[in-house]
């Protein structure tokens, strides 16, 4: 079996951090989402990787290079717009061939990984397999209806009132059949060539379509909100390891890694937290569910449930809840009076202040 990883498409919803860089590589974790999902698939025992870039390409590029160092070769299937699911499909078709193949969201992140499923479609005659999820709010996604034996019946994208609860996870299984699909469907109102309706194409015209409902957690990191919440789930399976410094009036509690070169000077760290490589934590406080990447200088601070990127530098006397803190970003107390807040913020930027209540 192939892999076929879609990482191309603009990342609108996570500006301003996809200004500058792919959203498939914001760490979850202080791991970049696109790798959890390569380490996925070389765990399912799928090394033959494609992966459609868009205008992120170079930079993808440069992080994933030629996929050696998980043991996998990877291909670069360049799309010029992000037309669809579908339409990454089809430009992927030399690639792909006549192998059964897994599709993979560049920027989902499931529980438990996909070895079994794989090895159940390879070794089926199925035409597709399709990964269901029960979600809270099935109008955000392509959902299934199943009929009472649990066959695939119908697939909407989006529904403004949805038929069903079920998702389509970010993970499709196909054989070469698809191709038939991606080719015969048109454009949808958002003038993208779906999966799910390439799906549908293959439900009405006679192909097996097998429905998997996950029962785990999946998180699709589309939104900062979905970013948080994936990195929590995750921090919670670290396996705590401390590789850095921690000096002896400084408190570690519960899961915590400390990444080589870390220093944490007279703080308490309350995990699940990790630390990255060469940052430092001063005087401050950790709390639960916390990423901090590489390089980060935390001093005299209090910080919780937040994702901070490389080379940050935060030194604040005020709480940071539930932020994501894209990269080499600046937060510190103003020197001069009056006491007011100074920004540089790019476009999109979110700052939430407290109002004075009196
Ligand atoms: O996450 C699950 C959902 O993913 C499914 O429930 C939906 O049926 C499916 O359409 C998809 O919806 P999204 O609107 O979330 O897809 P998004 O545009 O975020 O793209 C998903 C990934 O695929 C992302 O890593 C970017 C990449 N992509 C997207 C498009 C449209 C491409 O590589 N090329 C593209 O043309």
């Amino acid at each position: 079996m192939k892999g076929l990883i879609l990482s191309g498409g603009r990342g609108t919803r996570l500006r301003p951090i996809t200004y500058t860089s792919a959203k498939q590589l914001v760490p979850i974790a202080n791991k970049p989402v696109l790798f959890r999902v390569v380490e996925t698939l070389v765990e399912a025992g799928i090394t033959d990787l494609g992966i459609v870039v868009g205008d992120t390409a170079a930079e993808i590029k440069t992080a994933v290079g030629d996929g050696a160092r998980w043991g996998a070769q990877v291909t670069y299937i360049p799309q010029p717009d992000p037309l669809g699911l579908a339409h990454a499909v089809k430009i992927s078709e030399d690639f792909l061939g006549t192998d059964r193949f897994v599709m993979f969201l560049g920027d989902n992140v499931i529980e438990r990984g996909i070895a079994q499923l794989a090895r159940q479609f390879a070794q089926s005659d199925w035409n597709a397999q399709i990964v269901l999820t029960r979600v809270q709010h099935p109008e955000q996604f392509g959902v299934a209806v199943l009929d009472e034996e649990g066959r695939v019946v119908r697939l909407v994208e989006k529904p403004r009132e949805p038929p069903s609860d079920l998702a389509l996870v970010g993970i499709y299984m196909f054989d070469h059949n698809v191709f038939e699909a991606v080719h015969a469907i048109q454009p949808s109102w958002r003038n993208e060539l779906e999966i799910t309706d390439a799906i549908q194409y293959l439900v009405e015209h006679g192909y097996q379509v097998y429905p998997y409902v996950h029962e785990g957690w999946w998180i699709d990191t589309g939104k900062m909100e979905d970013m948080l919440d994936a990195n929590r789930l995750v921090l919670e399976e670290l396996e705590p390891r401390v590789a850095g410094y921690v000096d002896t009036s400084s408190q570690l509690c519960g899961k915590v890694v400390i990444e080589a070169g870390a220093e944490i000077i007279n703080s308490t760290i309350r995990g699940p937290v990790i630390i990255g490589e060469q940052t430092r934590i001063v005087n401050s406080f950790v709390g639960p569910f916390t990423s901090i990447y590489h390089h980060c200088e935390i001093i005299d601070s209090e910080i919780e449930h937040c994702i901070v990127l490389e080379n940050c530098h935060i030194e604040i006397d005020q709480r940071i809840e539930n932020s994501l803190i894209g990269r080499n970003v600046e937060i510190s107390r103003s020197p001069l009076k009056p006491r007011a807040l100074n920004f540089m913020l790019g476009d999109y930027s979110k700052v939430g202040v407290l109002s004075n209540s009196r």
